[in-house]
């Protein structure tokens, strides 16, 4: 679907500062130089995000990821854990937030910009697993700062025809095959691992690497992780919770012409239609559920709905992402 001609040509358009938006194995990112500020601003600008909230550093390799930090701040017992993690999930969707470097000979001028990491002295670095984003990487020759490729709170894409927000280059990689974003982990003031953002590497996974139960921090007591913004991922449609195991009540079906359902296995109507449902999988299977999750909602944006109906999925393995970003998607718009 893209040509090893496109992607020079789009490496050539990042290392002189363009946007190029990119698949990953998560979500389709916007991409710019990490080490141009000027091109990081446009980041923020096409998306319309403040400028508290970090970007992710991609590279291609561990290794180019590791010059971009410095463990050293961090208490010695804890230092080799970002390697076992990085070693078990890298390539893979999992960001880990270390100690920037402040300088280093691969990087001219100095560490990476603070535009990038909001003037905060960790950094978050990923090496993702979707060839064309490596290919891209490797072309252009720098590590690329990448958000979701979205307006700033909306839904993230999966697919190309979903990146909506201005960029120099679209390049088509199909859909997502994780469909969520990755899994943010960093380290609290006394060392200890904690999950910034529930994401496509489940916490369980990183607790058997790891050893150890891993806290999930929540919104509200730590916003050094703008993931966990209370309105986040949401579609304009407004959007309604369905606990796990609940029908919805008749009331809400009859008060709303056009409704919209989305969830792991049906939900039942009362004997009425929904206007358009989504099945993230038959087989309740949650790994499929999270890569369908972002198309469903993109989807349902899309049809003249009055609302939508999202229940919540198991509490497991990437069902807890999924739940984590329907919860946000719900959360009520700020008044205008
Ligand atoms: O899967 C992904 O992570 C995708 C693809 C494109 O790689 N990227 C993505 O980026 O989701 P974005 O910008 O939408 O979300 C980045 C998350 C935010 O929650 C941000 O706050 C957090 O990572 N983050 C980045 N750097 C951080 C830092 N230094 N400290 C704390 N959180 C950080
Ligand atoms: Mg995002």
């Amino acid at each position: 679907m893209v040509s090893p001609a496109e992607i020079q040509q789009a490496g050539v358009t990042l290392r002189g500062g363009g946007l190029v938006a990119v698949p990953t194995e998560t979500v389709y990112g916007l991409g710019a130089h990490a080490l141009d500020p000027d091109a990081v601003a446009r980041v923020f600008a096409a998306k319309g995000r403040p400028s508290f909230d970090p970007l992710i550093v991609h590279t291609a390799s561990a290794e180019a990821a590791w010059a971009l930090v410095d463990l050293e701040p961090l208490p010695p017992a804890q230092r080799p854990l970002s390697a076992r993690l990085a070693e078990a999930c890298w390539p893979g969707p999992l960001t880990l937030v270390l100690p920037k470097r402040s300088s280093s000979p691969e990087i001219r001028g100095g560490g990476v910009p603070g535009i990038v990491t909001s003037g905060l002295d960790t950094v978050g670095v990923r090496v993702p697993d979707h060839p064309v984003a490596r290919a891209l990487i490797e072309a252009a020759g720098v590590p690329i700062a990448a958000p979701s490729a979205n307006p700033f709170g909306g839904t993230s894409p999966t697919r190309a025809q979903h990146v909506t927000v201005p960029c120099d280059h679209v390049l088509d990689g199909g859909p997502c095959a994780t469909g969520v974003e990755s899994t943010v982990l960093g380290f609290d003031d006394a060392g200890q691992p904690v999950v910034l953002r529930l994401g496509g590497t489940p916490v369980e996974k990183l607790e058997a690497l790891l050893r150890r139960p891993i806290p999930v921090a929540r919104a509200g007591e730590r916003v050094s992780s703008p993931g966990m913004l209370d309105r986040h991922y949401a579609p304009r449609t407004p959007l309604q919770i369905l606990p796990r195991g609940h029908d919805l009540a008749a009331e809400v079906m009859s008060a709303h012409p056009r409704i919209g359902a989305l969830s792991l296995q049906g939900i039942r109507a009362h004997g009425r239609a929904f206007a358009a449902e989504e099945i993230l999988s038959p087989a309740g299977d949650l790994t499929a559920a999270a890569a369908g999750l972002f198309e469903a909602l993109h989807r349902l944006d899309a049809a003249d709905l009055d609302l939508i109906v999202a229940q919540t999925v198991p509490e497991e393995g990437l069902g807890r992402a999924i739940n984590d970003r329907l919860q946000r998607a719900a959360h009520p718009a700020p008044p205008r």
